[in-house]
C-alpha cells in the first residue's frame, strides 16, 4: 500500500509538519533531578533526524510537591527549563518539530514502591487501586495545579516548543477527575455526569490557553482505559463521547490524542470507527491515534517483557486514507529504532526492527 498520507503535510495553527508521524510520549526516567542531560538532547536529535513529523516528549510534570511518582521523570519547571531549551534546540536544528508533555502523576504510583510522592494530589484520596491515599485536593490546591499547569504552558512556548499536550490520560492526576471511581467530589469539580467531571480539565485547557495565546496549538492526550482497568469506558456512547470531549475543544484544545493499546479496537459496536475516529466525528476537530502501529503486540506486555516483530501499516493506511484521524503516534518502534520513519519512508521494510524490551533500559 502506498505511505503517501502519511508523508503528507499537516497543519495546525502556528504548527506545520511535514508529515502525519507524531513520536508518542514515552516516559523515560533518564533525567536525574529532573533537568534532561545531553544524552536526553541525543535520543530527541536522533529522531528528529530520521524525520519524525512531532515529536512529544515524555511527560514531563509541573511545579507541585507530588506532580511525579519517579525520581527521574524531568521537571518542566526550575532547572528542568533549561535542559528543555537544549532539546528544542537540537530537535530544531534537525528540522524537527516538538511539544512536551505535560503532566502531573496524581495518585497513580510509579514503578519503584519505595518512591511515592507526599501527601499526594487526588480528586478524592483514592488511588487507581482503590487504596486511600490521603485528604482530597482542597480548593487552594486545585488552584496552584491549574495555575502551575498554565505556568508550564506559557514557558513551553517561550523556550520555543512548537505545541504543548496536556496529559489527560491513563488515570493520572487530569483524568482522576474525569472517572466516577477516583473523582467522589460533590462540588463543583465533581458530578455524575462525565460532563460535569471535565471541569478540571476546561481550567487547565483555559490556563493554558491564556498563557500560550490564540495561535499556539494545543493538544490533549485522553485514554478510556486506566492502568489496571483496561476495559473501563468513561463514555458509554457516543453521545457521552461528546460530552466530554466537546468542552475540551471549546476550552481550547485544538488536537485530541486518544490514546489506545491497539488502534484497529473499535470504539462501540456497530461500527469498525477507532477512538480517535469516534473523537474527530464528534467534535470535528483533527485527532490521533495510537497503539500497536508497525508491531505485532501491545505495549504493556512489553514492559512485562514481551517482544514484538514488525507488522504491516495496511490497516493503519486504510483508516487514515479514510479520514477516520489525520496523525498517528507510533511509540517502541521508535523507540527501539531511531531510524524507524526514514525506513517507512523510503519503503526499507526488511530494515525495521523486532522490538525488544532490553531497548528500555538505554537511551539510544
Ligand atoms: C516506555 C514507555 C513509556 C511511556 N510513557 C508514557 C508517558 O509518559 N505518557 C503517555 O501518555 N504515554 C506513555 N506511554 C504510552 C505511549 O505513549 C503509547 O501510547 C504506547 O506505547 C502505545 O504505543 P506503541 O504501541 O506504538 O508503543 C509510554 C509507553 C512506553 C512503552
Amino acid at each position: 500500500m502506498s505511505h503517501t498520507s502519511l508523508f503528507s503535510p499537516f497543519a495546525s495553527k502556528s504548527l506545520e509538519l511535514d508529515n502525519r508521524i507524531v513520536m508518542a510520549p514515552m516516559t523515560r526516567n533518564f533525567s536525574p533531578g529532573g533537568v534532561p542531560d545531553q544524552a536526553v538532547v541525543d535520543y530527541y536529535r536522533r529522531r528528529a533526524e530520521s524525520g519524525v513529523g512531532l515529536i512529544v516528549t515524555e511527560g514531563t510534570v509541573i511545579e507541585r510537591p507530588a506532580s511525579k511518582n519517579e525520581a527521574n521523570i524531568p521537571n518542566i519547571y526550575g532547572e528542568g527549563l533549561a535542559g528543555w531549551a537544549k532539546v528544542v534546540e537540537a530537535v530544531h536544528a534537525a528540522g524537527g518539530k516538538i511539544a512536551p508533555q505535560i503532566w502531573h502523576t496524581g495518585a497513580a504510583f510509579g514503578r519503584n514502591p519505595q518512591w511515592r510522592p507526599t501527601p499526594m494530589d487526588t480528586p478524592s484520596g483514592i488511588s487507581l487501586s482503590d487504596e486511600a491515599v490521603g485528604e482530597p485536593m482542597t480548593e487552594a490546591d486545585i488552584a496552584d495545579t491549574i495555575a502551575a499547569f498554565g505556568r508550564a504552558a506559557g514557558d513551553a512556548k517561550r523556550l520555543g516548543f512548537d505545541a504543548i499536550e496536556l496529559h489527560g490520560a491513563h488515570g493520572y492526576l487530569i483524568d482522576e477527575f474525569f472517572w466516577a471511581h477516583t473523582n467522589r467530589r460533590t462540588d463543583v469539580w465533581g458530578g455524575a455526569t462525565i460532563g460535569e467531571r471535565t471541569r478540571f480539565a476546561v481550567e487547565v485547557l483555559k490556563a493554558a490557553r491564556a498563557a500560550v495565546g490564540p495561535d499556539f496549538p494545543i493538544i490533549i492526550r485522553l485514554s478510556q482505559w486506566k492502568g489496571g482497568h483496561w476495559d473501563n469506558k468513561l463514555a458509554a456512547d457516543p453521545a457521552e463521547m461528546e460530552a466530554w470531549l466537546q468542552p475540551l475543544v471549546d476550552a481550547g484544545a485544538n488536537i485530541l490524542h486518544a490514546s489506545q493499546r491497539r488502534f484497529w479496537e473499535p470504539e462501540f459496536e456497530g461500527s469498525d470507527l477507532n477512538f480517535a475516529g469516534w473523537a474527530k466525528k464528534v467534535t470535528g476537530v483533527p485527532t490521533i491515534t495510537v497503539g500497536s502501529v508497525g508491531l505485532n503486540g501491545e505495549f504493556i506486555a512489553a514492559f512485562g517483557g514481551a517482544a514484538s516483530e514488525p507488522q504491516s501499516l495496511d490497516e493503519l493506511l486504510r483508516r487514515l486514507d479514510r479520514g477516520d484521524f489525520d496523525l498517528v503516534a507510533v511509540g517502541r518502534a521508535i523507540l527501539n529504532d531511531p531510524e524507524w520513519v526514514a525506513k517507512v519512508r523510503d519503503s526499507r521494510h526488511d530494515d525495521l526492527k523486532a522490538f525488544s524490551p532490553a531497548a528500555f533500559a538505554t537511551l539510544y
